[in-house]
């Protein structure tokens, strides 16, 4: 009952939320990219204003409840800043947090664990989770979309046939999600754009530590552009740290002044999120990605938070003290380059203000 009183609580702020701003703004073919991101083609418009109509629409799910967009809200960089872990299919909670979608058009392999090697094969498999939009097969959706006039004149405007299929909403789904650019940041004017008072000292300071201590050796910076990922998977130790405190029972906020506790026997019943993951290595099962998950870009890192594959750490100051304490040293599975950092308190806060100039001025809604 609890885990489901979030779950309309969350369904309510996406409804009433973004819809009116987010009509506006796909990005245009041949428009040039944002400052510091790498080149890239820009989707037919056609498809991926399809995609975007397609993106909001509570159609998309068995029961007409969930969209796309109620998991990655517009307004809050296309993740959920309230939830760990999503809320999906009436009120059960998945096992992970979900990502930003901006700058997604980037990505080879999407997923945290790296199982989707495409956009239009990512956007298949939410349609039929059954925690997720929870439809039988995708046949079905493509026939209940057939039936909307509109959509009829969206899918031909884009595909040359009025008839949508599987393939058609994926790959609408994918090509509005390409538009989803972001760059142009404090960051980017400094570094790529040669604006020497685009950042400060302390932010400048901040990122002279990130490479000092081997941050960017996984979150990549180019010389002419930066995504602040190798697009590797690696164990950093939230896995372990999230496994340990498996099993304990979980304190509520209800109201203001109103709390409940729910014993974790209970958790289970609800479809907990809390649930062992194992990351990469459940895709490949090599022992080399056990609790490995994708290095995930830092642009505009301050708007997305809470953090990790889990939502485990809540603010950008714990991810850092994360780092410092070097992860999960108990974990032997763990990247030997997490480890203890010699960084004190200002040095810390300089980081973080590193991170919090990676947010773009303007954000696709
Ligand atoms: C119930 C909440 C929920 C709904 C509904 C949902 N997603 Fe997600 N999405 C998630 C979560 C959680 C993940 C991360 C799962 C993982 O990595 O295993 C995710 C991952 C993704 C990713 C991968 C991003 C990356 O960085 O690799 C994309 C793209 C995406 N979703 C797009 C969509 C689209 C398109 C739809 C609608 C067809 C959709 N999502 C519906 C919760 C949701
Ligand atoms: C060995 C590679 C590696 C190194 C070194 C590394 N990271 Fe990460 N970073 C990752 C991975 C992988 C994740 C995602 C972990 C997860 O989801 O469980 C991550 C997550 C993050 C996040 C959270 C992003 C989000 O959206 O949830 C931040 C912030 C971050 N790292 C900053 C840093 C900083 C600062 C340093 C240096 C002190 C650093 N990283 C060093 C690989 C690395």
């Amino acid at each position: 009952v609890v885990l489901a009183a979030v779950g309309v609580g969350c369904f309510g702020l996406a409804g009433g939320g973004g819809t009116s701003a987010v009509l506006a703004d796909v990005h245009p073919a041949g428009a040039r990219v944002p400052l510091g991101l790498p080149p890239i083609e820009a989707p037919p418009a056609a498809a991926a204003e399809l995609g975007r109509a397609l993106f909001f629409d509570r159609r998309l799910s068995v029961n007409k409840t969930l969209s796309c967009a109620m998991c990655h809200l517009p307004d809050q960089a296309f993740t959920a800043n309230e939830l760990r872990t999503s809320v999906g299919m009436a009120g059960t909670s998945l096992r992970r947090n979900a990502p930003s979608l901006l700058n997604v058009a980037y990505l080879p392999r999407l997923f945290v664990d790296g199982r989707a090697a495409s956009l239009e094969r990512q956007a298949l498999e939410p349609l039929i989770h059954p925690d997720e939009l929870a439809n039988r097969d995708h046949e079905v959706v493509a026939a209940r979309l057939g039936t909307v006039p509109e959509y009829r004149r969206l899918f031909g405007r884009a595909f040359g046939s009025a008839q949508p299929t599987p393939a058609r909403i994926a790959s609408a789904l994918a090509a509005y999600q390409r538009t989803l650019l972001a760059g142009d940041s404090p960051f980017d004017r400094w570094r790529y754009g040669g604006d020497p008072a685009a950042f400060d000292e302390r932010e400048r300071r901040g990122f002279e530590a990130f490479e000092r201590h081997g941050c960017s050796g996984c979150h990549l910076v180019g010389e002419r552009s930066a995504l602040f990922t190798d697009h590797g998977f690696h164990n950093t130790g939230v896995q372990a740290r999230s496994t340990a405190l498996l099993g304990a029972d979980l304190r509520v906020q209800l109201a203001p002044g109103m709390a409940t506790t729910i014993a974790a026997a209970e958790l289970l019943r609800f479809g907990s999120a809390d649930r062992d993951d194992l990351g990469r290595h459940e895709v490949t099962g090599r022992a080399a990605d056990l609790r490995a998950f994708r290095t995930p870009s830092l642009r505009n890192v301050a708007l997305t938070a809470p953090y990790m594959h889990d939502g485990s750490l809540a603010t950008l100051g714990a991810v850092v003290d994360h780092y410092i304490g070097g992860g999960s040293v108990a974990d032997p599975a763990q990247d030997p380059r997490i480890r203890p950092l010699a960084i004190d308190r200002d040095e810390r806060d300089e980081i973080v203000a590193f991170l919090q100039a990676l947010t773009s001025d303007r954000l696709p809604q």
